[in-house]
């Protein structure tokens, strides 16, 4: 005679509810708390004579205007200090992009090299990092919400809900390597 598979108790069965329950309130939960920079982080350190570092690169090779791609891409980066990444808080890292001349404002121009420009790379709208492609609009976009920014005229948000600017961060060329020539011009972080 063939053997009946045992039904699950209603003990089990509630508790398999629950466990279900709780991991999609969880994932909820995550879905609404995007990575957030700054929100427990000390403020941002980034100070003029920093030179750039690729995030991730532990080789420490700080970027020459060579490095950032022709092709439509920005590089997320830390500030180097002496041979010390400034990584200790999401709120020193930086988007760098390589912009069509033509479409400058006349203050970014001033502050980027070789028409490259630099940003704080955390969202205004809520601490995720903007994304790392510019294409053919030549915009920053975060896809956490949606959120757009201009790094031809000085990061405004053009769309989405992020309240403000990216902080712009001045560039220059020393020894042939990009080199922050002055702090954040406004305060990176999110929210009003
Ligand atoms: S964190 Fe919400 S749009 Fe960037």
């Amino acid at each position: 005679m063939a053997e009946q598979t045992p039904m699950p108790s209603t003990d089990a069965t509630q508790n398999d509810r629950r466990t279900l329950l709780r991991t999609a309130a969880g994932l909820v939960l995550a879905w609404l708390t995007p990575i957030r920079a700054g929100a427990q982080s000390p403020g941002p350190t980034v100070a003029a004579g920093d030179l750039l570092v690729r995030v991730g690169d532990a080789s420490l090779i700080p970027l020459t205007p060579d490095d950032v791609p022709f092709d439509g891409r920005a590089l997320l980066v830390w500030p180097l200090s002496g041979d010390t990444a400034r990584d200790n808080t999401p709120l020193n890292k930086i988007i760098v992009a390589r912009l069509n001349p033509a479409g400058l404002s006349e203050a970014t121009r001033a502050r980027a090299v070789d028409d490259i420009v630099a940003y704080s790379a955390v969202c205004t709208h809520s601490g995720c990092d903007v994304d790392e492609a510019i294409g053919e609009s030549q915009t920053l976009y975060c896809s956490c919400h949606g959120s757009t920014f201009d790094p031809r005229d000085s990061g405004l948000a053009i769309g989405g809900p992020a309240p403000r600017a990216l902080p712009p961060l001045p560039l220059k060329l020393e020894g042939g390597r990009l080199v922050v020539a002055a702090p954040f011009l406004t305060t990176p972080g999110f929210g009003v």
